[in-house]
């Protein structure tokens, strides 16, 4: 096998092109690394951290929120979007932590949440206080109720969290949240709501940041009509392809186009991906060039483990990204939907059998959790060989499961609570992460962790997985060392293959064999560069990806 320890150098793209095949880690804040010792992860932690990220080998890092929040909704109810919590740091911290990133050639980008702002937003604080018609109330979504004395909500609209989608507020007006009461959604009729976020854009692009992340990018602009159209399940909003009064309208790109504008005011320009959960043919309007330029393909995530479909969605989002020139983006768990290890230890696989699994207790001994891990190994290396733009979650180099049975009283998401206790939430793939293999906190901080750790993190710690042959956590050091040294153009060949095998070639001879089936499968000719599990001699073992050299 060739050295992986050796470093290649970053990248070869032009510096402005550096997203469109770079491997970008989430962190979320309040789980990484606590410095301060209060629970909760902070810019400190992740300050401490850098030297992790870089031996791990990604070419950024994308920060979850860390504003100023009550954590109605995980820090995506954002009380001041110029300003850190300040149980998570200063501006000064964020400086500093921009400062080691960049130092260690990682480059940063931030979440912005242009949807919704929290109640305790001091522009929805005015909007309370100076009542019907006035201007501090048009930068909201306030409507009068129905009914004689307009008791009931001024439309069928649902909140994504569960219960209606408005809440009534003292004076007897109504106003729109299609999350929680407690993320009013912004008016973006108002051209004052476009002037401000052009604004922040700028405040964190004057800042160093290199990009954004932009939060539920496909429901800004809203069809407010009167009569308000009938909108029964927002989730249909997926299918409807441009025709739903909240979700994924045409105008929304005017929004885009114009942050285009100011991404371009800064060398190399600030980047953008967008989370706009719309039907796959239209992804690419959020791609955009002139627009915010990527778009998560959440297509993996969802999908069985099946060679079919795992082919079908790479060919189709590979022709989609051709039209648009955009870079496509590959994507296997992020703090919303359940761990990617947990996933494919479940029968079914994908998104739906996950939240089945959850909703019925997210009990551990109904998960095969090698399986799941040795799945999920194999899914990884097949996507960092593909052609574009990496994103992993925290934690998924270490193997992570899902902790689907946090005790009830310790859940903190939104859907837990608006779902009358139906809907256990995201809180389990949002456990503070586990460093070394002893409690408290398994070295997250100094004393406890915000949501409670189970006593297997200690064996898929940091400190565990560190230098150990075969864990999951060298794998993922190899890989990205590799990755860089084998990345060409975004280009992919397919070769011949049998109905359960996904094998694919990329410029320079790189090849990478995926056996989703279950008997074994011969490897052809070629070097054997690194494999997700042990290989017996050339025969690649089912649920397994090897990269191969020339053949
Ligand atoms: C998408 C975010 O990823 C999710 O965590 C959040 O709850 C919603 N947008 C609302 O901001």
């Amino acid at each position: 096998m060739p050295d992986s320890s050796e470093q290649p150098t970053r990248t070869s793209t032009s510096d402005s092109d550096w997203w469109r095949q770079a491997v970008v880690y989430q962190v979320y804040p309040r789980s990484f690394a606590d410095q301060n010792g209060d629970g909760i992860g902070d810019l400190r932690g992740v300050t401490s951290r850098v030297g992790y990220l870089a031996d791990l080998g990604v070419d950024a890092v994308w920060l979850s929120p860390f504003y100023p929040s009550a954590l109605a909704d995980g820090g995506y109810d954002v009380d001041d979007y110029r300003d850190v919590d300040p149980r998570l740091g200063t501006l000064e911290d964020f400086d500093a932590m921009v400062a080691a990133l960049h130092g260690a050639g990682i480059k940063v980008i931030v979440d912005i949440v242009p949807n919704h702002t929290s109640d305790r937003h001091a522009w929805f604080r005015k909007a309370l206080d100076k009542g019907p018609v006035s201007e501090a109330r048009e930068r909201y979504v306030f409507r009068e109720g129905r009914g004689p004395d307009g008791a009931e909500p001024p439309s069928d609209w649902k909140s994504m969290f569960g219960g209606p989608a408005w809440e009534r507020v003292a004076d007897g007006q109504w106003y729109l949240h299609l999350f929680a009461p407690e993320q009013p959604d912004l008016n973006w009729d108002n051209p004052k709501v476009h002037e401000e976020f052009r604004d922040i854009l700028r405040f964190w692009g004057d800042r160093g940041v290199d990009g954004f992340r932009v939060d539920v990018a496909h429901g800004l602009a809203k069809d407010l009509s009167e009569p308000l159209a009938a909108a029964a399940d927002l989730h249909e909003g997926l299918a409807l392809r441009g025709e739903h009064p909240l979700w994924d309208r045409d105008d929304v790109h005017d929004i885009y186009r114009e942050w285009r504008r100011v991404f371009e005011e800064y060398d190399p320009p600030l980047a953008a991906v967008a989370e706009a959960w719309v039907h796959p043919t239209r992804r690419g309007r959020y791609a955009d060039p002139e627009g915010l330029g990527q778009a998560f393909n959440f297509d993996l995530l969802q999908a069985p483990w099946s060679a079919p479909d795992f082919r079908e969605i790479i060919k189709r989002n590979l022709d989609d990204v051709q039209q648009t020139g955009t870079s496509s983006t590959w994507v296997l768990s992020n703090h919303d939907v359940v761990r990617h290890a947990t996933r494919y230890g479940l029968e079914g696989s994908g998104r739906a059998a996950a939240e089945a699994w959850l909703a019925a207790g997210g009990r551990p001994e109904q998960v095969d959790r090698k399986r799941g891990v040795r799945r999920a190994r194999a899914a990884t290396l097949l996507i960092l060989a593909l052609p574009g733009c990496s994103y992993l979650y925290q934690g998924e180099e270490l193997g992570l499961h899902e902790v689907g049975d946090l005790p009830d009283e310790a859940r903190t998401d939104p859907t837990w609570f608006r779902s009358g206790h139906t809907h256990k939430g995201r809180d389990g793939c949002r456990v503070p992460l586990p460093w070394t293999s002893h409690p408290p906190s398994y070295g997250f901080g100094t004393d406890g962790a915000h949501l409670p750790q189970p006593d297997w993190f200690a064996a898929a710690s940091v400190q565990a997985q560190r230098d150990t042959e075969g864990s999951t956590l060298e794998m993922y050091r190899q890989a990205l060392r590799l990755r860089r040294r084998l990345q060409g153009p975004e280009e992919l060949t397919w070769e011949e293959q049998t109905a359960d095998v996904v094998h694919f070639a990329r410029p320079g001879g790189w090849h990478c064999v995926t056996n989703l089936g279950t008997t074994t499968v011969h490897l052809s000719d070629g070097e054997v560069l690194l494999s997700s599990g042990p290989l017996d001699g050339r025969q690649l073992p089912p649920d397994t990806t090897a990269w191969l050299s020339a053949t």
